[in-house]
């Protein structure tokens, strides 16, 4: 049985024909494409929250490529090695679902599997791996589920709320938090920047228990012009191009780039 919550009221969510339902008679649509949008107007910056499109065709491209399954054999590492029967995991900020489903796959159990983003255009690509994982449009802020009902909760280069976290995750539960550290792309950032500042992580940290946390660098071998520009592109550093530097994106070819993120296993206190 899912864990789904009302995202007004926190009460569980009914599959009735094709909607979610809660006792207060609130409801929600499920998507012809089989998602379920559980983001209130409240809940929205703006009518399009969260990546862009180009950015998640961009992101799509380059994890399809495996570029970074590296990361992703971490994340299933750590689930593999605390294993138990019938989890109930959530990722959270999934953007295109690459991760999601691809734990999934690996871990190939009876885990029930949520994939949670506020970007509709990213459920949307999602729901094109796999029918089997709770799609949901969503706001970490205010996660669409049962207060303490999962036993992991993934966060791959997303914003997350201590809180909703702490509200979640079951007292044993735990969350995988990747987070890039400021040497991670420094190759891009030497490109595009006059001056590569370095920033302080102490913002990205959470008020829990640390279980672990390691740093995992590696230089990673971009193939050619498309494969460098995907990865610039799923990047906000893209965004950040200065109109006399432009001119890098015709230039750029094959490119040797650091991936440098740091990996932490969090149980709320
Ligand atoms: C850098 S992408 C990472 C996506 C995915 N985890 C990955 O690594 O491929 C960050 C994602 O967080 C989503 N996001 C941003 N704010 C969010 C929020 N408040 N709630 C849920 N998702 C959010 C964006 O739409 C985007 O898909
Ligand atoms: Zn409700």
């Amino acid at each position: 049985m899912h864990k789904l919550a009302c995202p007004k009221c926190h009460e569980p969510l009914q599959k009735v024909e094709k909607t979610y339902q809660c006792s207060h008679h609130h409801c929600y649509d499920i998507a012809k494409s089989q998602y379920i949008n559980l983001l209130l107007n409240p809940d929205k910056a703006t009518n399009n929250p969260g990546d862009n499109k180009e950015s998640l065709l961009c992101r799509q491209a380059h994890l399809n490529q495996g570029y970074y399954d590296i990361i992703l054999d971490e994340v299933v590492q750590y689930i593999q090695e605390h294993h138990h029967d019938h989890m109930h995991i959530l990722d959270l900020g999934c953007g295109e679902g690459y991760y999601t489903y691809h734990l999934k796959e690996k871990l190939n159990d009876d885990s029930v599997f949520y994939g949670l983003d506020i970007s509709k255009n990213g459920i949307q690509m999602a729901t094109k791996y796999t029918k089997d994982i709770y799609w949901i449009v969503g706001n970490s802020k205010n996660i669409p589920i049962l207060d303490h009902s999962l036993d992991v909760i993934t966060a791959l280069f997303t914003v997350v709320n201590a809180q909703e976290i702490k509200r979640c995750l079951k007292e044993d539960g735990y969350m995988i938090h990747v987070t890039a550290n400021n040497h991670h792309l420094i190759e891009f950032k030497e490109l595009i920047y006059d001056e590569v500042k370095m920033k302080s992580d102490e913002f990205i940290r959470l008020p829990f228990e640390v279980v672990k946390s390691y740093d995992f660098k590696k230089k990673i071998h971009l193939k050619n012009h498309e494969d460098s520009l995907n990865l610039l592109k799923m990047t906000p550093h893209y965004y950040h191009i200065k109109k006399e530097k432009r001119h890098i994106l015709e230039t750029l070819g094959e490119f040797d780039v650091t991936i440098d993120i740091r990996i932490t296993i969090y149980k709320p206190l």
